[in-house]
């Protein structure tokens, strides 16, 4: 025992001294530097994102610096267009960003540079750009919506209970991004609503991967990882479930048989990976991240702003009728009928560019740059793009930017005029753009369609509706406390 006490305390002070010589721990005592380290900002702001946006806003450049996270945060749609596209093989991913999410994502899509990352990015939107695959994932938002979150909502609205909407929404997606990833359907939303381990374990791996990069430095969780304590072991314990169930359901994929002819995406991936299950099971836990909290997220906030602005609601119930006919049949709309709901989408396109799901995001600098607008940027400094900020920003949107609008999408002839994406990267933009944009739009208007044009949802509790939304940490923007809803069924 005395030996491997001693043997396990030399290896602790060996890395110890290494990691401290390789993190070049950085000291300032800027204003916002001491307000970071210090979380003085907390005195004034509920969010994180708050605080960055008040201080973007103010800056001349739309660009700030957090000098002891040695991170430049910009909401200047000129900087995003160099980071995105200009110069995208400056700004991979990086060492950095895979050393915080490589436990939990390992090399799958989103934690990959290089051949690997062209490697599933290739295969991934050819996938999910087939007609086939698009007409799989319409099939099933469909069924998951007739038969369940429709049930769901009446057996609330019938019994007159609260509803926390925000985990229906997260129950939804889980649901049919798994179908549509692996062809497995983990049943989340079937009443009564239970727990399931997996999800449970997503949710406490990629909360406690965020908190790793609020570190001041990375230092801090390595060791505690090294040691195996604290959120560390969790983090660790939560990955450990989901290695095991995904593990089991690509063995059982694997008795079922893969090929060309099923058509979701692990059997694709299958036919061209082969037999390494530890390469497919990252592949699809970055599947499962990509599709689940981001579309939640998306409509949680859709119907949080929609709660507020009761007049957006009725044009889009109008649009509804004249696309779809009156009354509440049918339930949902068809591909082609979605295509005329230029209201709606551009609803959807609004309540993002204010409520993103992905709040920021931040690329790693391989060589010393300057950036559009003359910020410099040294190698290996972290450079964030702020979606949440940009849609704050006047000089970015206008000096209504602040209000919900979705009128500003449409052109004189009420169609949907997109913007470009790097005034709008809440998709970010580039060779690295979303590849499961289109089906997370279409998620999202079909679930706006069927709830709008059956039910009336009011939003209840103690989260007051005249406040923002406080926002928990984590990869994806999540509402503290959820949205507690109250739902009754209209009457035709
Ligand atoms: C409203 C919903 C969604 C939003 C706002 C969103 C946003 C984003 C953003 C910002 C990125 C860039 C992340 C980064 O590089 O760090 C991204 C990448 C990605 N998204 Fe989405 N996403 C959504 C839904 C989906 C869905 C439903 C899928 C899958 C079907 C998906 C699949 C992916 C994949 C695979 C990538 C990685 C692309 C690459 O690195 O080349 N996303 N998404």
């Amino acid at each position: 025992m005395f030996i491997f006490i001693t043997i396990f305390g030399f290896f602790a002070i060996f890395f110890l001294l290494r990691t401290l010589r390789l993190q070049n721990l950085r000291h300032c005592n800027c204003e916002i530097c001491h307000a970071y380290i210090t979380s003085s900002w907390r005195n004034d702001f509920d969010n994180l994102c708050d605080w960055y946006s008040h201080l973007l806003r103010r800056s001349p450049t739309l660009t700030i610096q957090v000098h002891v996270l040695n991170n430049v945060i910009t909401a200047n749609p000129d900087n995003v267009e160099h980071v995105l596209k200009t110069r995208f093989d400056n700004y991979p991913k990086g060492k950095q960003f895979s050393d915080i999410l490589g436990d939990l994502l390992g090399r799958g899509i989103f934690n990959s540079d290089g051949d690997t990352w062209r490697f599933q990015r290739k295969l991934s939107s050819l996938e999910l750009g087939s007609v086939s695959v698009r007409i799989f994932a319409h099939d099933i938002i469909k069924n998951e919506i007739e038969m369940r979150l429709v049930p769901l909502l009446n057996s609330f609205g019938d019994h007159g209970l609260d509803l926390d909407l925000q985990d229906a929404f997260r129950r939804f997606s889980f649901d049919t991004i798994s179908k549509l990833s692996f062809g497995f359907d983990p049943v989340c939303l079937r009443l009564p609503l239970t727990s399931s381990e997996l999800v449970d374990a997503f949710d406490m791996a990629s909360t406690l991967s965020a908190h790793r990069a609020l570190a001041p430095s990375p230092l801090f969780w390595k060791i505690k990882r090294f040691l195996n304590i604290g959120s560390e072991k969790k983090l660790k314990q939560s990955i450990d479930v989901i290695n095991r169930l995904v593990g089991d359901l690509i063995k059982q994929r694997r008795k079922k048989g893969s090929g060309m002819n099923n058509n979701d995406l692990i059997s694709r991936f299958m036919a061209v990976v082969g037999d390494d299950d530890e390469y497919l099971r990252d592949i699809v836990v970055n599947f499962l991240l990509a599709g689940r909290d981001t579309v939640a997220a998306g409509l949680t906030g859709f119907f949080w702003l929609l709660n507020r602005h009761p007049e957006v609601e009725n044009r889009i119930r109008e649009e509804l009728e004249r696309v779809m006919g009156p009354g509440l049949d049918p339930v949902t709309a068809s591909f082609n009928q979605m295509q005329e709901m230029n209201y709606l989408h551009s609803t959807v396109y609004e309540s993002m560019r204010l409520l993103p799901p992905v709040q920021f995001d931040s690329k790693f600098a391989l060589n010393n740059d300057i950036l559009a607008d003359g910020t410099f940027v040294e190698s290996g400094a972290r450079v964030t793009y702020h979606p949440y900020a940009m849609g704050r920003m006047d000089r970015v949107w206008g000096p209504d930017c602040e209000e919900f609008r979705p009128e500003r999408w449409l052109d004189s002839a009420g169609k949907f005029r997109p913007e470009n994406p790097v005034k709008y990267p809440v998709f970010q933009a580039g060779p690295r753009v979303c590849v499961g944009k289109d089906m997370a739009i279409m998620e999202m208007k079909s679930v706006a369609v069927t709830i709008i044009r059956r039910f009336e949802i009011r939003v209840v509790g103690s989260n007051p509706i005249s406040r923002a939304p406080r926002f928990a940490p984590g990869l994806t923007a999540t509402v503290s406390g959820g949205l507690p809803i109250r739902v009754r069924e209209r009457r035709g």
